[in-house]
C-alpha cells in the first residue's frame, strides 16, 4: 500500500494550512485502533511503539475504558461543576490516589487536565505554602534538572530544559531566570559533579525541587541511579526543600508500578504529579500532595479538573494496571525487550540502550540517522504487514514504549520489524559512505 496514502496526504496538507505549528511531525494519522495496532485513514496498519509517549498504556479501543466511558454517558453527567461542588467520582479517585500513593500521609489530591497543569499546581502549592509561612522571599529559588521536561505552560517552563532554545527561550522571564538552579540529573555518571554542585549551593534559599522519576522521558529515557538519588534526597530534604516528583510519563504501570516513583521504597515525595496514561486517552492530571501543604480557599481551582468521565476512566485504568502488574505482564515485556535489545548491542547503528519495565530507548549515532529510522519504520507498511509507529527522545534516541497490553506475538513482530528497520538504515548508510 502506498504510504502516505491519498487521504493521509490531504489531512497533512490541511493540517499545515489550518493547524498551529506545534511539535507534530509524524505522518501516521490514526483513524482507528485496536490495542497495539493503528489503522490510518488509507487502511495502512502500524504497530504502536510509543503509545503517545506513555498515554495509551492500555492500548487502543480498550474494552474496559470504552465501557467506563459508556457507563458515564448513560448517567447524563459529563461535566460536573467541580469548581463549585465536589463530584463523587473525582472524590473516589482522589481517595484511591491519596490512600495508595507514596506521598507522606495524610495526603490530598487536585485534579486537572494535563501534565503541565498538574506541575503548575505543584509549584503553586509550594509558593502558597511558603507565602503563608512568611518564607516566600527567603526561599524563592527552585532546583530543576538538565534536559528535564515538565510541560509547556509558563509556570513550568523553567523546569523544561530539554531543547531550551526552542521550547523555553522565547518565553523566558527574569524571575525564573534568576531563581532557577539547574543540576545534572542523578545518574551514576553525574554523581561526582552533582555532589560538587550541591555543596556549592546555598540550599536555605531553595523552596522546591522538581524531578522526573524514575527516569527522564523526553531526555531519552535516562534512568536515575538510586544511590545518587538517595544522596540528593538526603541533602535537600535536610535543608527543608520540598520535593515534587513528576511521574507523568513513567507512571501508571509503565515501569512496572502504579506510581512510577514507588520503585524506591524509601522515597516520600511532598508532591507527586501524574497525567498521560491515568486518563486512558482522556485528559487528566493529578497533583497528590501532603495535606498540610493545602491551599486556602480560592487560591487555586479549575473548571474541568476531575470531570466525571475522566475520573471514572482513571479509576478503571488504575484497576486494570493493578491487574496487569499482578499478572506479571509488565515483567514479561521487560524481559522480552531486554533479551531482544541485548542482541542489538553490536549493531553498527546502536550506540546505547537503556530502560526500565516497558520504557526503553535505543540510541543511534546521530539525530539524522535517528530521524531517518523513524521514516523507515513508518514506510515499512508498504512492504511488510505493519509499519512501525516510532518516536524520538532526546537528541538521538528512539523510544520503545509498547502498550502494556501488547500480545507477546505483536511484541515479537514489532521487535523483528525494528531490527529490520535498523538493518535498512545500516545498509543505506553504508551505500552513502561508498558513494561519497
Ligand atoms: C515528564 C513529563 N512531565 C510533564 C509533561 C507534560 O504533560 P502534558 O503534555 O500533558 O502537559 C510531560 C509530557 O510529555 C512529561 O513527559
Amino acid at each position: 500500500m502506498t504510504f502516505p496514502g491519498t487521504r493521509t496526504r490531504t489531512i497533512l496538507h490541511e493540517s499545515d494550512q489550518y493547524y498551529a505549528t506545534t511539535t507534530m511531525d509524524s505522518r501516521i494519522l490514526a483513524a482507528s485502533g485496536d490495542n497495539a495496532i493503528i489503522t490510518d485513514p488509507d487502511g495502512n496498519t502500524f504497530i504502536d511503539l510509543h503509545c503517545g509517549a506513555g498515554v495509551n498504556n492500555l492500548g487502543m479501543n480498550n474494552p474496559h475504558i470504552i465501557a467506563a466511558i459508556q457507563a458515564q454517558l448513560q448517567t447524563g453527567i459529563i461535566h460536573a461543576e467541580h469548581h463549585n461542588a465536589p463530584n463523587p467520582l473525582a472524590i473516589e479517585l482522589s481517595l484511591m490516589l491519596a490512600a495508595t500513593c507514596p506521598v507522606r500521609k495524610p495526603s490530598k489530591v487536585f485534579l486537572s487536565n494535563s501534565g503541565a497543569e498538574a506541575n503548575e499546581a505543584a509549584r503553586k502549592l509550594c509558593e502558597a505554602y511558603r507565602y503563608h509561612a512568611g518564607e516566600k522571599h527567603v526561599r524563592s529559588r527552585a532546583i530543576y534538572f538538565e534536559n528535564g521536561f515538565a510541560g509547556r505552560t509558563h509556570g513550568v517552563l523553567a523546569a523544561t530544559t530539554s531543547n531550551p532554545s526552542v521550547q523555553r527561550d522565547p518565553y523566558w522571564n527574569h524571575y525564573d531566570q534568576e531563581n532557577s538552579i539547574y543540576l545534572p540529573y542523578p545518574t551514576k555518571a553525574n554523581a561526582n559533579l552533582l555532589r560538587k554542585k550541591l555543596s556549592d549551593l546555598d540550599l536555605s534559599a531553595v523552596d522546591r525541587l522538581l524531578i522526573e522519576l524514575p527516569c527522564q522521558g523526553e531526555a531519552g529515557i535516562i534512568p536515575a541511579d538510586e544511590e545518587t538519588l538517595e544522596y540528593l534526597y538526603g541533602v535537600t530534604r535536610s535543608a527543608g526543600i520540598l520535593w515534587i516528583v513528576d511521574s507523568i510519563q513513567c507512571g501508571i504501570g509503565r515501569v512496572g508500578t502504579i506510581f512510577g516513583c514507588d520503585l524506591y521504597p524509601w522515597l516520600e515525595p511532598d508532591i507527586l504529579t501524574l497525567a498521560k496514561a491515568l486518563g486512558g486517552g482522556l485528559p487528566i492530571g493529578a497533583t497528590i500532595f501532603r495535606a498540610d501543604l493545602d491551599w486556602k480557599k480560592g487560591e487555586h481551582s479549575n473548571t474541568f479538573g476531575g470531570n466525571p468521565v475522566s475520573s471514572r476512566v482513571a479509576l478503571t485504568v488504575l484497576a486494570c494496571v493493578q491487574e496487569l502488574i499482578a499478572s506479571g505482564a509488565i515483567k514479561r515485556i521487560e524481559q522480552a525487550m531486554q533479551k531482544r535489545l541485548y542482541l542489538l548491542r553490536d549493531h553498527p547503528m546502536v550506540q546505547d540502550m537503556r530502560g526500565i519495565g516497558a520504557m526503553w530507548a535505543v540510541e543511534l549515532p546521530d539525530t539524522r540517522l535517528r530521524d531517518r529510522l523513524i521514516d523507515i519504520g513508518e514506510e515499512m507498511g508498504q512492504t511488510e504487514t505493519y509499519g512501525l509507529k516510532l518516536l524520538g527522545a532526546g537528541r538521538k534516541s528512539i523510544r520503545l514504549m509498547p502498550p502494556l497490553t501488547i500480545s507477546p506475538k505483536d511484541l515479537t513482530i514489532a521487535l523483528d520489524l525494528f531490527l529490520a528497520a535498523l538493518n535498512t538504515l545500516r545498509d543505506e548508510n553504508e551505500n552513502d559512505s561508498l558513494s561519497s
